[in-house]
């Protein structure tokens, strides 16, 4: 199981339990990074949704495995309160020994200078090559590469065309999405990925603490169920088809995507979407079937058929306790 990931983390299995908002609690991140895996910590998940104080949280994770974590960095521009904070809880997760910082959306320049000052790494969430390039350009260490078939953002890519226009980077490459089972991770190994991140398949897990009707949903439904939706952040989020998501549909309506495109109102209505999606979200993952459901997910559903704890998927993916097929 060594691969460069491993090597760079010092984990014993290449999997990477991805930041998930709102399903990332404490108890998850920890049981993950315990499994042998690397969980990683969703500070607005770790602070508005479970309640923890963001250093208080990160001393529970802390007292529940002596195994590294990371923490995600969405480098969001829309609130200047959000970027305050999010450097401040970098800077907090340093101190608790946190060295590896996954970034999305913006530029991680400047949590690649606070990491490797402490001798951390830094991975980058990409969709395409020219963002990996500039991911590059600003010092990163690694490359996260979300493929279209990820819960969350997706990307527009299998997770085989990424691949082949990631590969000549000379950077670790992980492969973000699809990863439901263990031929689906062996398949990404096989493709040449140093590891792979995982997001919906430790939702459906006991160490979860998402709703019941939310893991159960995603234990019923089939890749065909999961939809792209831009009515959540305004811009398409993968999630399963409740009857709500196809009653209201999937496309902003056309005054939010006029707004979303102007200049003057761009930031604006973002951090309008943004603090309707976190309530939204948290509201849907933590209450039951109701007439107003999103649930994220990716299209791994295909081959997620029940619950169970992080230690046996785990387990399974190592190929102890579970038969790998070849
Ligand atoms: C419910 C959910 C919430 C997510 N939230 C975040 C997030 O806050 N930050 C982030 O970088 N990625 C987020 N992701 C993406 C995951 O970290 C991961 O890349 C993705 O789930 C991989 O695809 P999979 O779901 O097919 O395993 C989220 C994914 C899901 C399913």
């Amino acid at each position: 199981m060594e691969t460069e990931l491993t090597k760079i983390l010092n984990i014993e299995v290449p999997i990477i339990g991805g930041a998930m908002y709102p399903c990332s609690n404490p108890e998850l991140v920890a049981a993950i990074s315990e499994a042998g895996a690397i969980g990683i910590v969703q500070p607005l998940a770790l602070t508005y949704v479970w309640g923890h104080d963001f250093r208080e949280g990160l001393k529970k994770i802390k007292s529940l495995t002596s195994k590294p974590f990371g923490m995600n960095v969405l480098l969001e521009k829309s609130s200047r309160t959000y970027e305050k904070r999010m450097r401040d809880w970098v800077e907090i997760a340093l101190e608790e020994g946190c060295r590896f910082f996954i970034t999305a959306l913006g530029n991680p320049k400047e949590i690649v200078q606070v990491a490797k000052a402490a001798g951390g790494y830094v991975f980058h969430d990409v969709t395409e090559r020219k963002w990996a390039l500039k991911a590059i350009e600003n010092g990163v260490d690694g490359l996260i590469g979300v493929n279209n078939r990820a819960g969350g953002h997706a990307g527009t890519q299998s997770p085989d065309d990424l691949f082949a226009q990631l590969k000549g980077l000379k950077l670790p490459l992980v492969c973000a999405g699809g990863i439901g089972d263990e031929k689906d991770f062996r398949r990404a190994l096989e493709i040449g990925y140093a590891g792979v991140q995982i997001g919906t398949r430790f939702i459906a897990t006991k160490e979860c603490r998402a709703h019941e009707d939310y893991k159960q949903a995603i234990v019923a439904a089939r890749e065909s169920d999961i939809v792209l939706t831009e009515r959540v952040t305004g811009i398409p989020l993968s999630v399963i088809q409740t009857p709500y998501v196809k009653q209201i549909g999937t496309k902003a309506s056309a005054l939010a995507r006029y707004l979303l495109r102007h200049r003057k109102t761009k930031e604006w209505m973002r951090l309008f979407y943004n603090l309707r999606a976190l309530f939204n979200m948290k509201r849907s993952a933590l209450r039951g079937l109701s007439t107003k459901d999103y649930w994220q997910a990716g299209k791994s559903v295909e081959h997620i058929h029940k619950i169970e704890s992080v230690k046996d998927i785990v387990g399974t993916f190592r190929g102890q306790g579970g038969q790998v097929p070849g």
